[in-house]
């Protein structure tokens, strides 16, 4: 409301009634308009929309501004800007250039937060709160230097401690005072560079709690506070900040102007792992982006497939990010619900459309979540560690994981995505991944174990149990405290130039990238089987007839190694075949390009949405009789999915 005219509002408002959104977020950036003087606080403007809103059935999310500090602020206060890491303080008129460890920026942006949820903390139509936004921009200013120091002083208690944990005899690095250390850069200790990521992660956690502290006592019962988060991003511990919130959302948008399913849906499940629930997409593109080289527009009906393939993620909201573009302002371009002119958009008929569907369904979803038996497990540390010394450029620690998690999707089964700092219940996962799980400390070896005896099947792989929580090297082969538990131990690793062939009894094909040479553990009858070994490489020799894939079972349990960065192939075919000896299965059979998605309601009736990804209608037939609870149609037989189109199934008889 602050970017236009308020006799504007009220057309605004019944455009968005119309095309059925029942909620909107504001304030993300306003705190110019909130607080246009130090202290000077006017708020009315935004209680007069929070009520034009609600008096039309829409409802209110509101985001603390503290991405963007206004200008009386930073120039008053040039410690509040960031210092990038050449040494170059950030100027205002863009955004997120706050220093986060500020005290004078805690100070300020306290106050703006609970002024905002002094006034709207108990509006009965302000259902939650988005602390910030997209947190990212790391500082390397004295203030930020200092509370660094500060960190390792807390955690490694004496120099001579953190002099060990890092060996910094090696290149004459040894600290003896703790303000000789250096904010890291690329090149520096592997352990400085952890330890930085925790600091930066506890930063944000900090600054963000401090928010959450102003608000909350404002705030009435069942309101929820969340943090908008970016995907894969990296810059903190996301578990950790998550740990501290009522909600996970997040910011979905393609860059490349169509959706990749099998990507997105991993997105998707990373957020619904960040609080083991159902989450928000906060801001998606409605069409088109503004911020890469060619901002292509979704297909017509895409966005229609995204929505119900987020929904059938976990997703309980989506809403479109912007409504309409400001005359001025860095995102002129952007995709937009009504254009400059106030018009609606060609794509407001689309999410008109969803609200549309959104209505006829949200019954039947209500309470409904994801039910999982397959857990990836994710890990910011082990991601640090491995993406700091790749060793192979193109081992890239998320497209490693992906490889894992892609052959799963592509049969349709429900993934969770969990931190490895969660417990796990052999009862609930049938399958654990822990992909290049490179830092295991005992808590994580026994956590893993557990599963394990308790009947679990995990998988482990290349690159894994390599190093401690300081990121130094483990002093004992990999995969350290695993290797037990696998049978195996890894003699050595090798970043691949060329392929080399894999041999299994069902399974033939190449690995590439990474390979590493495994010694069977033989005491005690370990059990461990070979499922797979290396061929002749034509030379290298180091690998030839070694085990490539391994299988140890334990107890009702099995641990599998994989050795290899396997190609799409047979990493799909072991996949599949070990999903298959647990019984992992989706529960119908779908063409190509068709995506099943599973909720599951409060009462246990199972909700089928079959999303068609693909701009061809595609038709086949289902065994049960089902009704479709959007185009109201029951019966048995065929399902006919137009281009993009959507069914939300539940079975009346099968
Ligand atoms: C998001 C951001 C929004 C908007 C959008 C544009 O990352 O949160 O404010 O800039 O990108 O795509």
């Amino acid at each position: 409301p602050e970017h236009h005219p308020e006799d504007r509002w009220a057309e605004d408002v019944r455009l968005m009634k119309e095309a059925g959104f029942t909620v909107v977020r504001m304030g993300e950036f306003a705190w110019s308009t909130f607080e246009p003087s130090e202290g000077e606080f006017r708020l009315d403007w935004l209680a007069r929309a929070i009520d034009l809103l609600a008096e039309n059935g829409i409802q209110t999310v509101l985001g603390t501004p503290t991405a963007a500090p206004p200008a009386w602020l930073t120039a008053a206060h040039p410690d509040t800007l960031a210092v990038d890491e050449h040494g170059h303080r950030y100027e205002h008129g863009k955004r997120c250039h706050y220093c986060v460890n500020s005290p004078t920026y805690h100070k300020y942006a306290r106050r703006i937060t609970s002024a905002l949820g002094e006034r709207f903390g108990a509006h009965p139509q302000v259902i939650g709160w988005q602390i910030d936004n997209e947190f990212d921009t790391v500082c390397y200013c004295e203030t930020c230097r200092g509370a660094f120091h500060d960190f390792l002083r807390e955690k490694f208690g004496t120099l001579d401690a953190l002099n060990a944990h890092w060996s910094t005899a090696y290149w004459s690095q040894t600290y003896t005072a703790w303000e000789q250390i250096p904010l890291p850069k690329r090149g520096h200790n592997p352990g400085l560079w952890l330890a930085f990521r925790e600091f930066v992660t506890r930063s944000y956690r900090g600054f963000q709690h401090l928010q959450i502290e102003a608000l909350r006592p404002h705030l009435r019962e069942g309101v929820w506070i969340t943090h908008n988060f970016m995907e894969w991003w990296d810059t903190f511990d996301h578990y950790a900040l998550s740990a501290d919130l009522d909600l996970a959302s997040w910011d979905w948008y393609v860059p490349r102007g169509h959706n990749d399913p099998l990507k997105s849906g991993a997105m998707h499940d990373l957020v619904r792992g960040f609080k083991q629930r159902n989450f928000w997409v906060m801001e998606t593109q409605p069409g088109s982006i503004n911020w890469t080289g060619v901002n292509q527009t979704l297909n017509r009906g895409e966005a229609r497939a995204m929505a119900w393939h987020a929904v059938g993620h976990g997703a309980d909201a989506l809403l479109y990010w912007q409504w309409r573009p400001a005359p001025n302002g860095q995102e002129q371009y952007h995709g937009s619900l009504v254009d400059q002119a106030g018009q609606p958009r060609p794509f407001y008929e689309e999410a008109a459309r969803l609200g549309a569907e959104f209505a006829k369904v949200s019954e039947v979803l209500a309470g409904s979540v994801v039910s999982a038996q397959i857990a990836i497990l994710h890990d910011y540390p082990s991601r640090w560690s491995l993406d700091y010394q790749r060793h192979h450029k193109n081992f890239d620690y998320i497209r490693h994981l992906l490889h894992y998690y892609e052959p799963l999707a592509k049969r349709n089964l429900p993934v969770d995505i969990l931190s490895p700092d969660v417990p796990l219940d052999p009862g609930k996962y049938k399958l654990v991944i822990a992909p290049a799980l490179a830092i295991v400390t005992p808590a994580r070896a026994q956590r893993l174990r557990t599963y394990v005896e308790g009947g679990g099947t995990l998988i482990l792989t290349i690159r894994s149990g390599v190093k401690d929580a300081y990121n130094a090297l483990l002093p004992v082969r990999p995969p350290g405290p695993l290797a037990e538990l696998a049978g195996v131990e890894v003699e050595e690793y090798y970043a691949l130039g060329d392929k080399i062939p894999l041999h299994g009894q069902q399974i033939t094909g190449t690995a590439g990238i990474w390979a590493e040479r495994l010694r069977i553990l033989e005491e005690d009858g370990y059990g461990t089987q070979v499922i797979a070994e290396y061929g002749d490489a034509g030379g290298f020799g180091w690998l030839d007839g070694f085990p490539a894939v391994t299988a140890r079972p334990v107890g009702e349990g099995a641990v599998y190694y994989f050795g290899g960065y396997f190609d799409t192939h047979p990493q799909d075919k072991f996949l599949g075949m070990i999903c298959e000896s647990l019984g992992l299965e989706a529960p119908l059979k779908t063409p190509r390009g068709v995506e099943l998605c599973q909720r599951v309601s409060p009462e246990g009736e199972n909700i089928y949405i079959l999303i068609n990804h693909q701009p061809k209608q595609q038709n086949f037939a289902i065994p049960w009789v089902v009704r479709d609870h959007i185009s109201g149609y029951a019966g048995k037989g065929q399902v006919v999915l137009p281009p993009y189109g959507v069914v939300v199934l539940t079975v009346l008889k099968k």
